[in-house]
Formats: C-alpha cells, sequence, structure tokens
C-alpha cells in the first residue's frame, strides 16, 4: 500500500520505517528541511535501537523516502498519517497548530479519496474539527466531489523499545465511523495482527480518549508508587519488599509500580496536564489527575532534598556525581527528566555537576550549553572522582552492577543517593558507603 506520513519525529519515524519493513510504500514528509536531508543521507535524528538499520535498509530498498515536497507526499499516500507534535500550549493543553496544518495541507492538495489518520496524541474532538477543515477547505476549492475520512489510531510506543513496540503491538486502536476505512486500515495493519487479534475498532472520540486514559493511567501508578514510597520512609517500612508483595496480585501487575525520581518524558507529563485542561473545558474538576501531577512535581525534587539534608543545607561548592541524565534507559531524550530539575536545584544551591550519561550527553549539552558548574564525563568513573556524593536519576544497565569500592575511593564523601532503587541495601553498607534511596530506610 501507498502511505504517507506527515511528521519524522518519533512516531512518524519508527511507524514509518516499520511499515516500509513489512513492504509498504512510505513517503515521509517533514518541513524541517534539514532533517530530510540528513535522513537522505542516512543520519537518524534520534537514538533508538534498531531504527538506523531499520531506515537504512528500506531506503536503500526505495520503500521509504524523506521529503520536504507536501504536495508530492500528499499525491503518494491512499493512507495519509499525521504523525507531528502536539506541544503543550501556554495553558497545559494541546497545541494542534501542526495537527491543523497538515489537515489544511492535505485537504488543499488532494485529488483523490484519502483516509487521513491521526496518529498523534490529540484530545477528543480533534477528529471533529479536523473533518470540518478538511471539508470547507474542499467546499472553498469547489471540490465538494472529492470524499475522504478521518480515522484515529492513536500510538503507544515506549521510547527505548519503539521500534520493538511497533512491530509487536500490545493493541492496534482504530476509531473510525467507516466500514470501508476499517477494512484500509485492517490491510495495512495486517503484518502486525498475524498471531492473534490486536485491532480495537471503536468510535472516533473514545480512540482518542483510549490514548488519554491509558498514559494517565500508567502516570497514576507512578505517582501512587512513589506515595507510598515516601510513606514507607516515614513507617520503616521498605517499599522494594511492598512493590514485590502487592505485584503479585494479577490485578495490581508488577509493571509501573516501581518508585522512582519521578516520570518524565513527552507524554506522561504533557498528556496528563492535557487532560487536567480537557476537563476543566467541560467544567470537570479531575482532581485525582491533578494530584498524580502534584506527586510527580514533588517526586523529582526527592534526591535534592535527600541531598540538601544530609549536607545540613550547605551545598555551595559541593560537586556531584551524576548518573544518568535520560527520562529513562535506552533513550537520549531529556524532555521533563528528572535529572534537569535535580541539576538545576543543585546549581541554585552553589553546587555543580559531574555527569555520565551513556547515551544524552550531547542532548545535554545542547540544553545547558558550555557552563562552569556542569561537567560532562567520557566515563561513569570519571565523573566520581572527587566528588562529594554519587547520585542515579536513570536506571541504565551500565550502572546495575558498579565496583562499590571504586565508588567509595573516589567520593570525598562515601554516599550514593540514588533514586532509582538499584542495589541492596545491605550490599551497599558492606562495602562501606552510605545509601540513600527511595522509600527505603537509610542503610
Ligand atoms: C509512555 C508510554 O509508556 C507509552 O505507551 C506512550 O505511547 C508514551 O508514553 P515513554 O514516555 O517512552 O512512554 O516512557 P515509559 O517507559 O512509559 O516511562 C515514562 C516515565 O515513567 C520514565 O521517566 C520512567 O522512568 C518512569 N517510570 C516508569 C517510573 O518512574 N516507574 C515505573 O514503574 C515505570
Amino acid at each position: 500500500m501507498d502511505i504517507t506520513v506527515f511528521g519524522i519525529g518519533y512516531v512518524g519515524l519508527v511507524q514509518a520505517a516499520v511499515l516500509a519493513d513489512v513492504g509498504h510504500n512510505v513517503m515521509c514528509v517533514d518541513v524541517d528541511a534539514e532533517k530530510v536531508q540528513r535522513l537522505n543521507q542516512g543520519i537518524i535524528p534520534i537514538y533508538e535501537p534498531g531504527l538506523e538499520d531499520l531506515v537504512k535498509e528500506n531506503h536503500a530498498a526505495g520503500l521509504i523516502v524523506f521529503t520536504t515536497d507536501a504536495s508530492a507526499a500528499v499525491r503518494h499516500g491512499q493512507i495519509i498519517i499525521s504523525a507531528v507534535g502536539t506541544p503543550p500550549g501556554e495553558d497545559g493543553s494541546a497545541d494542534l497548530k501542526y495537527v491543523i496544518s497538515v489537515a489544511e495541507t492535505i485537504a488543499k492538495e488532494m485529488e483523490e479519496h484519502k483516509i487521513i489518520v491521526s496518529k498523534s496524541t490529540v484530545p477528543v474532538g480533534t477528529c471533529d474539527m479536523v473533518r470540518k477543515r478538511v471539508g470547507d477547505i474542499l467546499k472553498m476549492r469547489g471540490r465538494e466531489d472529492l470524499t475522504f475520512d478521518v480515522v484515529s489510531n492513536p500510538e503507544f510506543l515506549k521510547e527505548g523499545s519503539a521500534v520493538a513496540d511497533c512491530m509487536r503491538p500490545d493493541r492496534i486502536i482504530i476509531g473510525t465511523q467507516s466500514e470501508q476505512s476499517e477494512q484500509v486500515m485492517r490491510e495495512l495493519y495486517a503484518p502486525f495482527n498475524r498471531n492473534h487479534e490486536k485491532i480495537i475498532v471503536m468510535d472516533i472520540r473514545s480512540a482518542e480518549f483510549t490514548k488519554y486514559a491509558a498514559n494517565c493511567m500508567l502516570a497514576t501508578k507512578i505517582s501512587f508508587i512513589n506515595e507510598m514510597a515516601s510513606l514507607a520512609e516515614q513507617l520503616g517500612v521498605d517499599i522494594e519488599e511492598v512493590r514485590k508483595g502487592i505485584g503479585s496480585d494479577p490485578r495490581i501487575g508488577y509493571h509501573f509500580i516501581y518508585p522512582g525520581a519521578g516520570y518524565g518524558g513527552s507524554c506522561f507529563p504533557k498528556d496528563v496536564r492535557a487532560l487536567i485542561k480537557t476537563a476543566e473545558g467541560v467544567q470537570f474538576d479531575a482532581k485525582m489527575l491533578k494530584a498524580v501531577e502534584e506527586r510527580n512535581n514533588q517526586q523529582k525534587f526527592v534526591l535534592f532534598d535527600k541531598a540538601y539534608k544530609y549536607f545540613n543545607g550547605d551545598l555551595k561548592g559541593k560537586r556531584f556525581a551524576l548518573w544518568g541524565l535520560a527520562f529513562k534507559p535506552n533513550t537520549d531524550d531529556m524532555r521533563e527528566a528528572p535529572a534537569r530539575i535535580l541539576m538545576e536545584s543543585l546549581w541554585r544551591e552553589g553546587a555543580s555537576v559531574s555527569a555520565y550519561d551513556p547515551e544524552a550527553m550531547q542532548e545535554c549539552q545542547a540544553i545547558y550549553g558550555q557552563r562552569n558548574d556542569l561537567m560532562l564525563c567520557g566515563t561513569k568513573e570519571a565523573a566520581l572522582r572527587d566528588a562529594d556524593a554519587l547520585m542515579i536519576v536513570t536506571e541504565w544497565k551500565n550502572f546495575k552492577a558498579p565496583s562499590f569500592d571504586t565508588i567509595r575511593q573516589s567520593l570525598k564523601n562515601p554516599v550514593i543517593f540514588d533514586g532509582r532503587n538499584l542495589y541492596n541495601p545491605k550490599v551497599v553498607a558492606r562495602h562501606g558507603l552510605e545509601y540513600y534511596s527511595i522509600g527505603r530506610m537509610a542503610a
């Protein structure tokens, strides 16, 4: 099938590559000419396991092409997937300017029936808005003879495992009101729907809402366990034992109940806020979502608070070794990363940071530039040298079994603040290190 993908971001690029890989003819279009040029040279703008090979192979095979030519792109696909960003507006609601602009481009350029697929995370009612806008433009063009469908098909991929998630989705949500477009969408996803039925067809508004409800549910799980962790510390309880204890109940499950330094990334914080805004729009007070967000904002300060207390409020001139900058492992993404709040809080107190992250150092440099209180180090060991303490913010695999002796010998004070509960407190203590983690008593 001929597919067009508008927006070569995380979602767009990964989805396009995966669709090309099963044999669809995919044309990707973006307004960013530099990005398009680089992709045509085989330079992938993001780090995502498996993505580079997938893009290069299918590009070489001619199954995926990159262009800035929107009119050619509209001509190309019988299905046009819109995967442009929906950044938060000033008030936290999703800004739909790119979504609308894609709809307008399609409406201006189309010459035959198109299925417009909304893949971006968009508030309930957006597809209706897109339908209206396209219809209005076709009317202005005097082309009411042209027909089109709008389908909501939210994406659930996770950064760090985006390619694998896209190749083996848990479910494929298709929100549509037309049987014809349902059939075409089924054909599009048939290669991913082989072993058991993953396609769930529903009405458009429910499909749009499903994406928000899923992310808000997951964010709620995290904020819940983080709240339990803070309480556990006050009560002398070990949250890691509790986590296993409750996770064994299949109704709760082991996933997404890891306490930590707060959730970040491009989705959870933005989507929770956007749903709160959507609720406000219908005079609904989303009390629980507000609490989820508030807890998460607080959680991002937890490591800082522990260090502040440990050093009796005197952080001036201290240097902290930071392991992990990305909002989670296997990505270079630092959007809303807890490490940012932590570093900025430390800097405000006159402390400095020597940081190491396997992938996000360039990103960190791009965000903060050169500054005296930020040293980016080539290895995790280099970051430790003569630092006053170690802080762990991201659970990269390579942090899981460090040499505690090296840590103790490198640090001025033998203390670790661990925002991801990577170690057994008893083991750390045995190596002569003080250990502060999340939801467990200091050891
Ligand atoms: C998320 C959703 O999982 C995905 O389905 C959706 O399409 C986009 O948003 P992503 O943002 O890539 O994906 O990351 P995810 O792996 O879900 O982690 C989000 C954040 O939650 C990270 O900061 C992570 O560290 C944190 N987290 C996750 C916890 O603190 N505890 C957990 O138990 C799980």
